[in-house]
């Protein structure tokens, strides 16, 4: 297995994992209005190719926490693995890869919603550890946080997602 940053050629075939995955269109459709986006990371947007396939996808992209100041976070969603080739720990690798990536290049956190047994083997806890609060109501060990090296105690506060994100 192969994972590589996105490139235009890849755009439909990352469209089509995640219809696949999700069963429905709306990722796919928030892929694009992210890629077409200020919030938009062009290295964290990553695929896992088998054979010179697409099977797998992540995007991280922008979002902020709002307090005392407005502070640029990122966000983990989604992610994608074609239904055939899912627990084969191709995710895992995936998520692995990104965080890495986002780490050394000197972001402060990741937040993520999604399956707590899946994400806490990554570090990602409940963001009420970090007095992050969610703008969704969704139970508090769904909605994740992980820290970085570059983390500071400044980093809390409640999460505001680009309006795409509402559209889920
Ligand atoms: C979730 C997803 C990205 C994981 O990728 P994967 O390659 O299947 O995952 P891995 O093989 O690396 O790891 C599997 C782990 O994922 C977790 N997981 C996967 N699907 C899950 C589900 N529906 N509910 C709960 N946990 C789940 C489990 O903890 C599992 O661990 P286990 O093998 O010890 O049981 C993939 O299954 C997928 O695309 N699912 C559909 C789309 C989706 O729900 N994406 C959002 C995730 S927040």
């Amino acid at each position: 297995m192969k994972i590589r940053v996105e490139n235009p050629q890849d755009y439909l075939n990352i469209a089509e994992v995640n219809t696949l995955a999700f069963g429905r269109e709306n990722e796919a459709n928030l892929i694009t209005e992210i890629r077409n986006s200020k919030f938009y990371i062009p290295e964290l947007s990553l695929v896992a190719e088998i054979d010179n396939i697409i099977v797998a996808h992540i995007m991280f992209s922008y979002i902020h926490l709002i307090e005392e100041e407005r502070l640029r976070v990122l966000s983990l969603a989604p992610v994608a693995v074609i239904p055939e080739f899912q627990k084969q720990g191709i995710g895992s690798a995936l998520i692995r890869n990104g965080l890495e990536k986002a780490d050394a290049m000197g972001e402060a956190l990741v937040i993520v919603l999604g399956y707590p047994l899946l994400y806490n083997r990554f570090g990602f806890v409940p963001s009420t550890i970090h007095n992050i609060q969610s703008p969704f109501d969704v139970p508090e060990d769904v909605f994740m946080v992980k820290v970085f090296k570059n983390f500071q105690s400044k980093y809390y506060g409640e999460v505001v997602y680009p309006p795409a994100f509402l559209r889920v």
